[in-house]
């Protein structure tokens, strides 16, 4: 995730900004820039690679001033490169900015008629074109920026300077943005890490605020221009802590950023009013052409792609085969032009998915591919990429991957059958409403943690769990007893519930825990029948449902009611209290959470 940084004082800003990025790294960046303001001059340097190199960089160039911006980027439009690294300018406006602009090819095309030319592939650059374009129209620098948030939709924290004015401009909407509060000195950063050195007293800056630095101290307006007082905070945090969000591992800090990374990934993307998805200038073939989808993976990555058959199936109607990617193409798998291959990964350099693209292009497929990773060697590489637009995730236990990968294979799913004429309006509207209402449902469930934790607490003893489920849930308990076992080191497997009966019931006795995902669908009196087998066995039901009617629920031993959502949606609520059920067992039980033992966060050897 981009990180800015913005200063103003007496001091050299290019060690404080340099400093100050530096302790953004772990976020996660491909690129680097900075710009530092020296007598009504501003120098740009920007490069791809690692904040040292461009410290030496900037070093050789002899940069020197008393206020700048800087920013680490984590590539959303356009590839990490030097034009697509911030700052960006516009004539004597330079602008850093974390966040995602949904209208940005609107605004692009409207300033291109009135003469500004653009450089980068990046949304951020219609920022400073835009003030740029309100300072000719007579505007003053203040007016200019706070005209300019007016007209931004998505979401963004900005960090302004110009070359004229010893002023900084910081403003902030749905993207996190600080202010560091000092003496006759104003530090911008968004995140609390960046600033802990200079000050622990933090002002968080709201939606819509616009806040104004200079020599004699800030001032912070509403979007109409209005002055409004913020709180000052004093944070007790360490540095480790700061980078973290306060939390105590990564693994749990991006289970409680799937909300927001849900949101990012929607952003521009669905239109409800409309009934319509728009899946950033995909060049799909002719869908009515494509006789079989194949959807290929590894791990986490595999079961989204399971998740992905289910929904496929159902509305699209065209045939789906999943495939593990180590075995796919050892076993010579008959494929064709008239066929489309999904390949979905988080790092996009995972070995065997590369090697499963290679498979599908030789054999003539159209490929595509789901990533988190822009730049990464399947978003490069395949004939077409839509991006989850998760954020870098740190903790090697892949979670808000997991649930953005669902959540553009859905928005995948309602793109094409709207092109095969499957869906009218009316129901793509529908469809479309209850996607927008998933990270609201997510934060219902993350309220309720510490009801998953007192679980955990209750059952982190045990040896060994089985986890079932039935249609779309079983893929979900899949991915949850991957979870438990990768980061707590406990045996866990999954089973679909109908095939209990078929060997693992005998493993059934008080000594063996059984998750069962039960929400009310099609097939809920079915997994009421296996409760009832696990229970008949003395077994211990951990039961997660989306109903307090569940007519089990008395008889289990603990029960968690999830919001209710549509039956291909499920897995994306599903996946979250089984996320922290795994997570709380292994903080509990000490083990490295966000580091398990044998495992690396992208598996770059087959
Ligand atoms: C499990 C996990 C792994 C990855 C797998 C694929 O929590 O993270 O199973 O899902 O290694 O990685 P990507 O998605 O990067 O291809």
């Amino acid at each position: 995730m981009c990180g800015i940084v913005g200063y103003i004082g007496k001091k050299e800003a290019f060690n404080i900004l340099i400093d100050a990025l530096k302790k953004l790294e772990y976020r996660g960046y491909d690129s680097a820039g900075i710009a530092v303001w020296n007598k009504g001059k501003i120098e740009v340097i920007r490069q791809k690679g690692k904040v040292d190199e461009l410290k030496e960089l900037a070093l050789s160039k002899g940069i020197k001033g008393t206020m700048g911006i800087a920013h680490t980027r984590w590539a959303t439009h356009g590839i990490p490169s030097e034009r697509n690294a911030h700052p960006h300018r516009a004539k004597d406006i330079v602008v850093v900015h974390n966040g995602i602009i949904e209208n940005y090819m609107e605004l692009k095309q409207r300033l291109k008629k009135e003469g500004h030319k653009f450089t980068s592939d990046t949304d951020t650059e219609v920022i400073p074109h835009l003030i740029s374009n309100y300072l000719e129209k007579g505007h003053d620098f203040i007016d200019a920026v706070r005209l300019a948030a007016c007209e931004l939709k998505g979401s963004y924290a900005i960090g302004v300077i110009r070359e004229k004015d010893r002023t900084m401009i910081a403003a902030k909407k749905e993207s996190p943005l600080i202010v560091g509060v000092i003496d006759g000195e104003s530090i911008i950063a968004s995140d609390i890490p960046a600033v802990l050195d200079m000050t622990n007293k933090i002002i968080f800056l709201e939606d819509n605020d616009i806040a104004i630095f200079n020599e004699t101290g800030f001032k912070i307006l509403d979007i109409e221009g209005n002055t409004v007082e913020r709180t000052i905070h004093t944070i007790k945090w360490t540095g480790a802590m700061a980078q973290k969000g306060g939390y105590k591992h990564f693994m749990l800090k991006e289970i409680f950023e799937q909300p927001i990374a849900i949101t990012d990934t929607l952003i521009g993307r669905v239109k409800e009013d409309k009934g319509e998805i728009e899946l950033d200038d995909l060049k799909l073939p002719d869908l009515r052409k494509i006789k079989k989808i194949w959807m290929v993976a590894c791990g986490t990555s595999y079961h989204a792609c399971l998740i992905g058959k289910y929904m496929f199936e159902s509305n699209l109607k065209i045939p789906v085969e999943v495939d593990i990617a180590s075995e796919f193409r050892y076993r010579d798998p008959i494929i064709n032009k008239e066929h489309m291959l999904i390949l979905v990964s988080q790092s996009g350099e995972t070995a065997d998915t590369i090697a499963a693209m290679k498979e599908g292009k030789n054999k003539n497929a159209y490929v595509l591919s789901i990533c988190n990773v822009l730049g990464s060697t399947l978003a490069r590489d395949a004939h077409g990429v839509i991006f989850t637009h998760a954020g870098p995730e740190i903790g090697v236990a892949s979670t808000k991957a997991f649930t953005t990968q669902i959540t553009v294979l859905f928005m995948l799913m309602l793109f094409a059958g709207k092109r095969l004429g499957l869906f009218n309006t009316r129901q793509l509207q529908e469809k479309i409403g209850e996607l927008r209402k998933i990270p609201h449902k997510i934060q219902e469930v993350l309220n309720n943690a510490e009801n998953i934790e007192e679980m955990a607490r209750k059952y982190m003893t045990y040896k060994d769990f089985l986890y079932i489920g039935r249609g779309i849930n079983y893929p979900s308990v899949m991915e949850g007893a991957l979870k438990l076992k990768e980061i707590s080191y406990i045996h866990a497997e999954a089973y679909a519930a109908g095939e209990m009966k078929h060997g693992p019931i005998a493993l059934i006795d008080e000594n063996f825990p059984v998750v069962v995902l039960s929400p009310i669908d099609t097939t809920y009196q079915k997994t009421c029948s296996n409760i009832e087998e696990v229970l008949a066995r003395r077994g211990k039901v951990l039961l997660f449902t989306d109903t307090t009617e569940h007519e089990m629920a008395q008889r289990v031993e603990s029960t968690f009611v999830m919001p209710k959502t549509i039956y291909e949606l499920q897995p994306i609520i599903s996946a979250i209290p089984l996320q922290l059920l795994a997570y709380y067992i292994a903080n509990l039980l000490g083990t490295d959470v966000d580091q398990p033992r044998n495992l690396a966060k992208s598996v770059t050897v087959e």
